[in-house]
């Protein structure tokens, strides 16, 4: 298997554990609002114990954070594996990289206006986008891999 090969199926991995740790970070979110437990960690961006393990009192908005920089890696690894080698799927990655980026800056915003509901529903409507965008990341690269093997 060639250099060229490697890339569009790593790009196709990274995208599909993106799109897993993105939906376990928008499953916590939901539940953090849901059960309105988002206003016991008032840092940004991580909770004031880091990555160390957290009171019960603020478990679930620290696992939403740990995960978002867990999320935030493999999407910046996938946009960079893109760039270099899976053309067709390079503006969708780019894309993934400045959704999530801002929002990284909305959940700041989410934590300093203490859950403001017009900034709670443009973070969730912005999530949504993000896993959007992944998604197709992850479909274009999953086409150029099938178009590469039927070669
Ligand atoms: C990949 C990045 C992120 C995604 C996809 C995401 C997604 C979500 C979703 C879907 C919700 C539920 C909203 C609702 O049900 O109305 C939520 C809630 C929340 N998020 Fe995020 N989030 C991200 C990053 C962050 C960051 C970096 C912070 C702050 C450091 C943050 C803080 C919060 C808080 C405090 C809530 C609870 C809001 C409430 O209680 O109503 N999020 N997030």
């Amino acid at each position: 298997m060639d250099h060229q090969q490697i890339t569009p199926r790593l790009t196709l991995w990274l995208s599909f554990a993106s799109l897993v740790l993105l939906y376990s970070v928008m499953l916590i979110g939901v539940y953090i609002s849901a059960s309105n437990f988002g206003l016991f960690c008032t840092e940004w961006p991580l909770c004031p114990n880091g990555f160390n393990l957290p009171p019960p009192k603020y478990l679930f908005e620290h696992y939403h954070r740990v995960l978002v920089v867990i999320t935030g890696i493999f999407i910046y690894t996938t946009s960079v594996y893109a760039i270099k080698n899976a053309r067709n799927t390079r503006k969708y990655a780019i894309a993934s990289s400045v959704i999530i980026s801002l929002q990284i800056l909305l959940g700041m915003l989410v934590v300093n206006t203490k859950l403001q509901p017009l900034i709670v529903a443009i973070h969730l409507s912005t999530g949504v986008l993000l896993f959007a965008m992944t998604l197709m990341t992850f479909l274009s690269a999953y086409k150029m891999t099938g178009k590469k093997s039927a070669i």
